[in-house]
């Protein structure tokens, strides 16, 4: 499909005119043939569209009526040679989103979603447009951009149970559990459209059944569990939940006998609890407590409230690139400002967050007096020089702002949080729970608490915790991936690729080869910073690859190594790599013979 690419350059350039919705012939039965399209039926239109063509082969309406019934009958590829022949400036939205849901069927991501773009610039309205956005941007964790274009779909008429449905989805996803329970009680009273559009109701209600106890509104979540047929195992086990958290032992327990073995699926799902903040697992995990909170997972994100007694230059600092910079950060009166002097021009901004423990180096997050949000350009070393310019920032910027910091959109800002903290939505707000946990917290890898704690004490047969434990190796590698792993656009030959160590792993034969025996817990404690000695290591290596004389511990013998088969692992198979991100050094954890 390399045409499709070509085709769709300048679509930007003709999209102003797109949005004129022009309809270029006024021919009566191209209008039959839309009315039978407007009223799905893709094969009469079809009907139509050809008999047209039969005589004028050229009639645009008619060309680009056939190709929207072939690409609702799920002839893409067909429906894609008429409209390369039509020309972009013939198209309109609903052709634009055709095509772009076709590509994205087939995988074509990229071109896929410029098409769907065009489309929502022809017509920030076209519904279903609306709809894929939302969706796709959902599933590849856009979530921002996903909310608001569920919220737009939702005000379309007869669109606004599935932006609802869409929206509700989203807010969950954004650790927002009522707003989600509002979006979906509201798309629940719009029964026939629900069924319109083929939502299945019940699905629907557990969803907001979910989001309901989260909101820790336990008694409404009974409520409307009693429009779910009691027979249901994952109602049976959601009214556990919601009975566990009114505290109603004896009904939690009877629901959980209902519910079969639904609760044993998945040890890793999480429950759907209230948060309650890190400090609140110390009473009964005091040795597993004090160890995380000395971890640098802890110590990775310093918040609002603690920022001030961090220690800041002394004075002002020379842009080592740029002599005619001057950055100051000051701490007052328990706010920290940073300020950045380009020749005449000045910079500043209130310092939210830091970011990194400091092991490798520690940068900041910043808001301006217009609420943008910047990741500034000092950071903080641990080497000489310590004050020194962010990893990755560009040694000359675009701009001059660019001296100052780089600007963070609304959606990384949440990302950076998202991996730097518990609940990014509670980051700035050390009045919840987890708001004041230090960086990232035990919900962050077990799932929000209360619920366990409730089942504990209601001594209950399940403990209503994710038990990575009990997970295999393959779910532990995603939950450290959710933040180990590299972006796709970062590939295995890409010098930055060693920061990756999910990504790295996958590649090795180690992994690969151990059917299932190998993640990255089988070499660190997730709860402590990893073993700086490199006997630790080598016996573990050893366990598999064990000489071939000796028995292995884990799984059947592997060979031995032919160079060194008792030591000295580390330096030859996972090296450490230096610079590969400026002033970094990262493990290679992808496991291999390396050869010159
Ligand atoms: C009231 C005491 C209590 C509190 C508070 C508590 N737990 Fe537990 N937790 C237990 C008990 C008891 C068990 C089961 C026995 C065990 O594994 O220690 C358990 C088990 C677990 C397990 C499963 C261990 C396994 O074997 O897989 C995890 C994970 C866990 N707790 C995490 C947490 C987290 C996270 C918090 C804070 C949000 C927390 N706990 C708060 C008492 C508590
Ligand atoms: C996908 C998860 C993820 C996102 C998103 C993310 N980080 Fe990180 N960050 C990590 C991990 C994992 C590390 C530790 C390993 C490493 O250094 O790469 C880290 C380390 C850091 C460090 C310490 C220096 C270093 O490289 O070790 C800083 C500073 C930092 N991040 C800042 C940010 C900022 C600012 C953002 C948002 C623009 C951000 N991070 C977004 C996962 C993430
Ligand atoms: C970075 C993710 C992560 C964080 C943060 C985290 N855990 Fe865990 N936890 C895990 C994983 C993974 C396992 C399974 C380890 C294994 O299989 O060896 C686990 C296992 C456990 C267990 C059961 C086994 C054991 O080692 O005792 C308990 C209890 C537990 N965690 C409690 C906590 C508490 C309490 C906190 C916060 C103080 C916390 N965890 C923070 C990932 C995490
Ligand atoms: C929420 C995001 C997140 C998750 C999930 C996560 N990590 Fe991390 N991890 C980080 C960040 C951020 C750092 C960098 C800490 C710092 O600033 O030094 C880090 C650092 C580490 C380190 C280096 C600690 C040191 O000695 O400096 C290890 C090892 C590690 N993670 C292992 C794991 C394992 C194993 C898991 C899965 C059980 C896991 N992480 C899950 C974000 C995460
Ligand atoms: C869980 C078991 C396991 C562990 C732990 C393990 N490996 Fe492996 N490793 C394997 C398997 C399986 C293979 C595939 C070849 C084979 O079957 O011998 C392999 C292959 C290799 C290879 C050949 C890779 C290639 O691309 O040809 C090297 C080198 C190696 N391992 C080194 C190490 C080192 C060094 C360590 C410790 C840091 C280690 N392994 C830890 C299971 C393991
Ligand atoms: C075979 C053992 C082994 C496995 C499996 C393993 N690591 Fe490591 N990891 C190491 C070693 C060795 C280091 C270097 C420790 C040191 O600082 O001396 C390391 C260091 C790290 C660091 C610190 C930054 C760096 O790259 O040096 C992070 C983060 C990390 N590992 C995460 C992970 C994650 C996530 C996984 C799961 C994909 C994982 N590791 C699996 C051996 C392992
Ligand atoms: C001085 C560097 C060096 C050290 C130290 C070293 N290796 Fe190797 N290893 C190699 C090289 C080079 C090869 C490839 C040999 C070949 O293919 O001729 C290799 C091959 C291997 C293989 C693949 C064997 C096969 O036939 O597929 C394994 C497994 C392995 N090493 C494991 C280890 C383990 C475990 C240790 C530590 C006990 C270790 N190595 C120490 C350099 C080293």
């Amino acid at each position: 499909m390399l045409g499709i690419a070509g085709f769709l350059v300048g679509l930007a350039a003709v999209v102003g005119w797109l949005g004129k919705g022009r309809h270029s012939e006024g021919n009566d039965r191209v209008g039959r043939g839309e009315r039978a399209y407007r009223a799905g039926d893709w094969a009469g239109a079809e009907v139509a569209a050809r008999s047209i063509l039969a005589t004028s082969s050229g009639d645009a309406g008619a060309l680009r009526l056939l190709a929207r019934a072939m690409a609702r009958q799920g002839r893409n590829s067909g429906a894609e040679a008429i409209y390369r022949k039509l020309g972009t400036d013939r198209m309109q939205a609903e052709d634009l989103y055709l095509l772009g849901s076709g590509l994205l069927r087939r995988g074509e991501v990229g071109v896929g979603m410029a098409a769907l773009g065009a489309a929502r610039e022809a017509d920030p309205d076209h519904a279903e447009t609306l709809d894929a956005l939302a969706r796709r941007w959902e599933t590849e964790g856009s979530l921002i951009q996903a909310a608001e274009a569920a919220s737009r779909l939702r005000r379309r008429p007869g669109w606004e149970s599935r932006g609802g449905i869409r929206l509700g989805s989203v807010r969950a996803a954004l650790f927002d559990p009522e707003g989600a329970s509002v979006a979906m009680s509201e798309a629940l009273l719009r029964d026939s459209e629900m069924s319109r559009l083929g939502e299945d109701r019940r699905e629907i209600l557990k969803r907001l059944v979910r989001s309901l106890i989260q909101a820790g509104r336990g008694s409404e979540a009974m409520e409307r569990l009693r429009e779910i047929d009691p027979a249901d195992q994952e109602a049976a086990w959601l009214s556990s939940r919601a009975r566990l958290a009114a505290g109603h032992r004896e009904e939690a327990l009877e629901a959980l006998r209902r519910a079969g073995d639904f609760g044993h699926r998945d040890p890793m799902a999480s429950e759907p609890s209230p948060f309650i903040g890190a400090r609140a697992c110390e009473r009964c995990h005091a040795d597993r407590f004090d160890e995380q909170q000395r971890s640098r997972h802890a110590r990775t994100l310093v918040r609002p409230n603690a920022i001030a007694g961090l220690v800041w230059p002394k004075g002002p600092v020379q842009d080592r690139s740029e002599p005619k910079v001057v950055h100051e950060i000051r701490a007052t009166e328990g706010r920290v400002e940073a300020e950045t002097k380009v020749g005449e021009r000045a910079f500043r901004a209130v310092v939210l967050f830091a970011m990194g423990s400091g092991r490798q180096g520690r940068s900041f997050l910043a808001r301006e007096a217009s609420g943008a949000i910047r990741e500034l350009r000092l950071s903080r070393y641990p080497s000489d020089p310590e004050w020194d310019r962010t990893m990755e920032h560009p040694v000359v910027p675009p701009d001059s702002e660019g001296y100052f910091g780089r600007p963070i959109q609304p959606e990384s800002f949440r990302r950076c949080l998202h991996c730097h903290a518990t609940n990014f939505r509670a980051a700035e707000d050390s009045n919840r729970p987890e708001g004041a946990d230090r960086g990232i917290g035990c919900e962050r890898c077990h799932g929000p608490g209360e619920l366990h704690v409730r089942a504990v004490e209601a001594k209950l047969p399940e403990l209503a915790i994710a038990r990575p434990r009990l997970a295999k190796p393959t779910q532990v590698m995603a939950l450290c991936g959710d933040c180990h792993s590299a972006p796709p656009s970062t590939a295995p030959a890409d010098p930055g690729f060693v920061r990756y160590q999910v990504s790295g792993l996958s590649l090795s034969r180690c992994y690969t080869e151990s059917t299932d025996s190998l993640s990255c817990v089988t070499c660190h404690d997730p709860h402590q910073d990893a073993e700086t000695s490199p006997a630790y290591y080598e016996a573990i290596c050893l366990g598999c690859h064990a000489q071939s004389t000796q028995k292995s511990a884990r799984g059947p013998t592997r060979k031995g190594c032919p160079v060194n088969a008792r030591s000295d692992c580390l330096n030859c198979h996972m090296p450490r790599v230096s610079n590969a991100v400026p002033r970094t050094v990262f493990t290679d954890h992808s496991i291999r013979v390396h050869r010159p």
